[in-house]
């Protein structure tokens, strides 16, 4: 930990998804990146545990809090933005490209002319190199697309928070072919992350661990130019590009791509509801992936490294 800011790490193991509480210790503001809000497939019901445990942490630390960053929008999980914001405050935010992937996705859900795809549901839109505050101390938020058009990494102090951009050093990097998606983008933002001093604490969103380790978050600009193992030193950017597309056409489409967008193109709420009450979520059938039964045999399981 850095005198300056204490990150505190929660794990959602359903998902495989980091969240975190970033705190400035000289006043006890906070930012929430990336929270969670836990949905169950088969009943199509949302629950509050994991966003519940943040809470808990923010309550017991007795700390303000200012931000819910998104570093983009999810296509694993269902945000928890709106509903840190109901209990604990704050502005949700993310990167102004994000209104690319509205409409995007509202296309994709043919969704009516009530959603605006304009960012508006959010309640500030980070410009690449935008300066922010957390209490007294400064944040900054850097454009860093590919994995999606609208991912941003927030620096604050030595700490990076980093999206799907980077990986643990032995998952590599995220898959690049999402709509907007681009596999060089994504190699140079990640270069542009590298760049950062060597000491630089990298935190992930999310961790595939392989071989039976533990799962973990926290790894440092050094480690990643030393191991990574599709963009360490000396990976070209035709050698990373080739990897990607190759690796990327073999994965299956996420598990919860369909519920997730749909939520998080509007900050974390619900679909408005209908007149008896009740929020709907679209599936659009026949539109992503690939034909039933397409996909190559012994295919990973839908993750995104
Ligand atoms: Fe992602």
């Amino acid at each position: 930990m850095s005198a300056r800011a204490t990150v505190h790490a929660f794990f959602d193991d359903k998902t495989w998804t980091v969240s975190y509480v970033v705190s400035d210790n000289a006043t006890h503001c906070a930012a929430v990146v990336d929270p969670v809000l836990d949905f169950d497939m088969k009943s199509g019901r949302t629950s509050t545990e994991q966003a519940d445990r943040l809470l808990a942490y923010i309550r017991h630390n007795d700390l303000t809090v200012q931000w819910i960053l998104e570093t983009h929008a999810h296509a694993d999980h269902l945000s928890g933005a709106r509903y840190i914001k109901e209990q604990a405050g704050g502005r949700i935010a993310i990167g102004e490209q994000i209104t690319q992937v509205q409409s995007t996705f509202k296309r994709l859900y043919h969704l009516d002319r009530h959603f605006l795809p304009d960012g508006t549901q959010f309640d500030h839109l980070f410009r690449d190199g935008e300066i922010f505050t957390i209490g007294q101390m400064e944040a900054q938020a850097v454009l860093v697309p590919g994995h999606t058009p609208a991912d941003m990494a927030y620096l604050m102090d030595d700490a990076a928070f980093v999206g799907d951009t980077l990986f643990m050093p032995d998952v590599g990097t995220a898959r690049a072919d999402f709509p907007g998606g681009d596999a060089r983008q994504l190699y140079r933002s990640v270069r542009r992350l590298l760049a950062l001093p060597e000491r630089t604490r990298l935190f992930v969103c999310h961790d595939y661990p392989p071989g039976g380790r533990a799962p973990a978050w926290e790894t440092t600009v050094a480690e990643q130019r030393a191991r990574n193992i599709h963009v360490h030193d000396g990976v070209s950017e035709d050698d990373f590009v080739r990897m990607r597309t190759a690796r990327d056409a073999t994965l299956e489409v996420p598990t919860l791509i369909l519920p997730s967008l749909q939520v998080n193109i509007r900050a974390g709420q619900l679909p408005p509801p209908e007149d008896d009450g009740v929020s709907y979520l679209k599936i659009p059938l026949n539109v992503l992936g690939r034909p039933a039964g397409s996909a190559a045999a012994g295919t990973p399981p839908a993750a995104s490294p």
